[in-house]
């Protein structure tokens, strides 16, 4: 059933992290990240919340051009 414009069974983005979840949320200590993380965008790593380059298959077959978000740390 429609809800918001949008379909349960299209349009989803999150297609396999932690579906039992009612929503996927993750934290992060910033303190944690030593030089350099990688977090996924395109909900496609199996290394969530991390990218694991899994975008690069995604794009090709989607024609999509997503890609991770960097966080650096200088200290
Ligand atoms: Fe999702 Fe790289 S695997 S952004």
């Amino acid at each position: 059933k429609a809800r918001g414009g949008c379909s349960r069974s299209s349009g989803l983005v999150n297609h396999q992290i932690l579906k039992k979840s009612d929503k996927v949320v993750d934290s992060i200590d910033i303190e944690d990240i030593s030089e350099k993380a990688v977090f996924c965008r395109c909900w496609r790593s199996k290394n969530w919340p991390y990218c694991d380059g899994s975008h690069n298959a995604h794009n090709k077959d989607q024609g999509d051009n997503v890609g991770p978000l960097i966080v650096s740390n200088k200290k």
